[in-house]
């Protein structure tokens, strides 16, 4: 894991989700697919899903995961490897790292390595396709306009981008109403993923061919697949 010494953990990281994912406990309790699933309101395998079916049945290009997921979801994913594909797995997190490496049955075609998502060590246009999970909701503006423009510069042209995360719910729903106080309490920067568009983080002038986007559960989660222009 060459870059194993340069990723130093974030400071919105440190201060607003030590709890979740830095403390030495963290993993003992958030590693369960029962509580991950209790989190998205029983969502969490009909997200996945959503976005692994954007990689296809069987996947046999290079694909990128930015950020480990409690769960099953890179179990998932590694099951649809087909003969010529391989993963990439980062996180800023050490202790992530070490804990995908422990719940992970089969590393072999799993790269899992120490990285930020604002600054990827890998060149321009090496991924088929790349997905984030998640992660969008639980970083800054500033950093989570980074990470979007790394995820679109290391994917390849004509390759696909998978984002899935947090979404305002429609006016009927409750959880437009009931989220909000757990969001603003828990999560501080979702409430901007709500009240924005995901593509109005992309850099001026992104190379988009095209984007689609997919809500769930009356509004609270999307789907944004961009497809990079080939
Ligand atoms: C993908 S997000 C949230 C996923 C989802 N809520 C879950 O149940 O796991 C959580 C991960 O993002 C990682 N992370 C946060 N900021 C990061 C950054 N700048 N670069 C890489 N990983 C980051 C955290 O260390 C954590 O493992």
């Amino acid at each position: 894991m060459p870059a194993l010494a340069q990723a130093s953990i974030p400071q919105y990281l440190e201060n607003t989700y030590w709890w979740a994912y830095l403390h030495p406990r963290a993993v003992h309790i958030f590693e369960r697919q029962w509580l991950v699933n209790l989190i998205l309101w029983g969502n969490f395998a009909k997200l996945r899903d959503a976005a692994l079916h954007e990689l296809g049945d069987s996947i046999n290009g290079r694909v990128l995961q930015v950020a480990c997921v409690y769960g099953d979801f890179t179990e998932h994913l590694v099951r649809r490897l087909g003969k010529q594909g391989s993963i990439d797995v980062i996180d800023v997190a050490p202790i992530q790292i070490k804990n995908l490496h422990t719940k992970l049955s089969d590393m072999r075609r799993v790269n899992a390595q120490l990285q930020d998502s604002t600054a990827l060590q890998f060149a321009d246009g090496t991924h088929d396709a790349t997905v984030v999970f998640f992660l969008l909701h639980e970083q800054p503006a500033d950093v989570r306009r980074k990470t979007i423009a790394e995820a679109l510069r290391v994917t390849k042209p004509g390759g696909k981008l998978v984002f899935v995360d947090y979404h305002k719910p429609k006016s009927y729903s409750p959880w437009r109403y009931l989220m909000v106080p757990v969001l603003t309490t828990l999560e501080p920067f979702a409430m901007d993923v709500w009240n924005n568009e995901i593509e109005s983080w992309l850099p001026e002038g992104a190379p988009v061919a095209k984007l689609e986007k997919q809500t769930y559960f009356a509004g609270l989660y999307q789907k944004v697949v961009i497809t990079k222009k080939a």
